[in-house]
């Protein structure tokens, strides 16, 4: 189909709790030390939402930021995709993405939730822009946003470091050149039970991670998912200006630089102060990164993620409108 718009973001924003939790703090309540936790992982310190604080709270922050970034009223947009793994209403029944446009009093916008864990972002930044490009959506407000200190095993030393709370969003609109230039998705449902919230079991409800098999898995595809998109997309690796990875472990995200032939300072990485936030990770550092200046119009971006599922995702974006 030939495309009749051309689709990019128009403004960003992120939002996270204001409890900072070190390694310290955490090396305080279970056997574990920020030696430990620095060197495997690259995380210092991550933000803790407080018992209360909902997934919607963070998000519509979050969406609150892109707008006004974007210069657009929350009356402009159509269209609201919340990707999450920690819904305000299990089974989001209803919704997180309903949940955040009453709090947004978005009216004139359908909502939905996108469930593909971490690479939720990339999966949901991928169908706004078809949405856009298409014509049936005007400006779609993209959300990743993550309460993940509720699913967590405080006793599992090996799970309860990893992660953070958090949210980012984007607005995505129409856009007169550069834009949204491709993406690619996968997924590998043989490899659910490798990393998800089991209904029974020891810990019901709380996250279970095969933390091996999940590092190799995600060495293997982050580098080479970013790659395909770059191709997809008629570019090649240099002609990148920053990869923004999904923030999971800072070894894993060298491996896939590595792999590309990218020097460090063409990475965007602030996992160090934030965990994992899971789906709301790359919208957190591109807002960061575009905040600070470092992100300048005309720079080309490559958000890549992966996770649970197993799903994977890579997006290339030309940054500007
Ligand atoms: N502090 C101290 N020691 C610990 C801790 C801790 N927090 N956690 C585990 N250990 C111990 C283990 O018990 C083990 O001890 P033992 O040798 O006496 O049995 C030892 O450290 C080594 O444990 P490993 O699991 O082998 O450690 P590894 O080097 O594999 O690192 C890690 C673990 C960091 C989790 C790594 O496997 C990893 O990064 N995996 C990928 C995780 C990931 O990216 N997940 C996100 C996916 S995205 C999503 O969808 C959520």
């Amino acid at each position: 189909m030939t495309s009749l718009r051309r689709a990019g973001i128009l403004g960003a924003g992120s939002a996270v709790p204001p409890r900072v939790v070190t390694n310290n703090d955490l090396a305080a309540r279970m056997e574990t030390s920020d030696e430990w936790i620095a060197s495997r992982t690259g995380i210092r310190s991550r933000y803790l939402a407080e018992p209360g604080t909902l997934t919607s709270d963070l998000a519509a922050e979050a969406a609150r930021n892109a707008l006004a970034h974007a210069g657009l009223s929350a009356l402009d947009v159509d269209l609201i995709i919340v990707a999450s793994s920690t819904p305000d209403y299990p089974g989001s029944f209803p919704s997180t993405g309903t949940v955040v446009q009453h709090k947004l009093s978005a009216v004139h916008a359908a909502a939905f939730d996108l469930g593909a864990v971490c690479s939720g972002f990339a999966y949901a930044l991928h169908v706004a822009a078809q949405m856009v490009m298409s014509g049936a959506n005007r400006h779609v407000l993209v959300i990743g946003a993550e309460t993940l200190s509720s699913v967590l095993n405080w006793d599992d030393r090996s799970t309860a470091v990893l992660f953070g709370d958090g949210a980012g969003a984007v607005v995505v609109g129409e856009v007169s050149e550069g834009g949204y230039l491709g993406g690619v998705l996968g997924a590998d449902g043989s490899g659910g039970p490798l990393l998800c919230i089991p209904r029974s079991g020891d810990c019901p409800g709380t996250i279970f991670q095969n933390g091996k098999e999940v590092y190799k898995f995600a060495v293997s595809i982050m580098g080479e998912v970013a790659l395909q998109a770059i191709e997809a997309a008629g570019l090649s690796p240099s002609d990148i200006d920053f990869l923004i990875p999904h923030q999971a472990n800072s070894r894993i995200i060298d491996k896939a630089a590595e792999r590309m032939g990218l020097p460090r300072e063409k990475v965007v990485v602030n996992l160090d102060r934030y965990g994992n936030t899971s789906a709301a990770s790359i919208p957190l550092a591109l807002d960061e990164a575009v905040q600070s200046g470092r992100i300048q119009p005309g720079h080309l971006l490559v958000f890549v993620g992966f996770g649970a599922g197993l799903t994977w995702g890579a997006n290339v974006v030309r940054w500007g409108r």
